[in-house]
């Protein structure tokens, strides 16, 4: 595709990655059961590949927060578009997320879940920006640190495009430059 400047994350290690993350999440929850709490709509993909690898007892639920609309900034504001269907009182949730950038998405997300009463609350990540984050989040599994840079794929969308494809990269500048000018 032209827009690909740079592959930064391949098909493969992706697939790797994400098997490695169920083992853990399976070695780490047994025989327990767990809510998987998708982040709507970059978390999907994710969840899907993720929730093969996952041998505990699996349950999922889909949450859809509004906080970048069509930019490439974060604007700061979070609100639900979308709330759970199933009561997550008492049970062992782990939040899915495609990437975390500033942290103020999850920041908002962890507090309004704990506040529902979990059992227990986790975050797994696909991918983990820490030089843009604005506030500290507890990440408990992480796929891939990646650098300050505009990513697409694997559930990362530009202008909603690119969602499916299966793997992350890095656009060439000339498509999204009027955008962050
Ligand atoms: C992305 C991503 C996270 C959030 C992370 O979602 O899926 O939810 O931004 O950014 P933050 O750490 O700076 O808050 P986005 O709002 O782009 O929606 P989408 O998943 O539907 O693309």
């Amino acid at each position: 595709m032209d827009i690909v400047e740079r592959v930064l994350i391949t098909e493969e290690e992706i697939q790797t990655r994400v098997r490695e993350l169920g083992q853990a999440i399976s070695q780490d929850y047994g025989d327990k059961p767990i809510a998987l709490i998708c982040i709507l709509k970059g978390g999907l993909m994710f969840l899907c590949d993720l929730a093969k690898h996952i041998t505990s007892p699996v349950t999922y639920d889909f949450m859809s927060v509004s906080s970048y609309g069509d930019a490439t900034q974060s604007s700061g504001v979070v609100r639900i578009t979308k709330d759970l269907e199933e009561s997550i009182e008492g049970k062992h949730v782990i939040i899915v997320e495609d990437i975390i950038d500033t942290g103020l998405t999850l920041s908002y997300l962890l507090n309004n879940l704990r506040s529902r009463n979990p059992a227990s609350l986790r975050i797994c990540t696909l991918l983990n920006k820490p030089s843009n984050r604005k506030v500290e989040i507890p990440v408990d599994y992480v796929g891939f640190e990646v650098p300050n840079a505009f990513l697409v794929g694997y559930g990362l969308d530009f202008r909603q495009l690119y969602r499916n494809i299966p793997y992350i990269f890095i656009p060439k500048p000339k498509y999204y430059q009027d955008e962050i000018d």
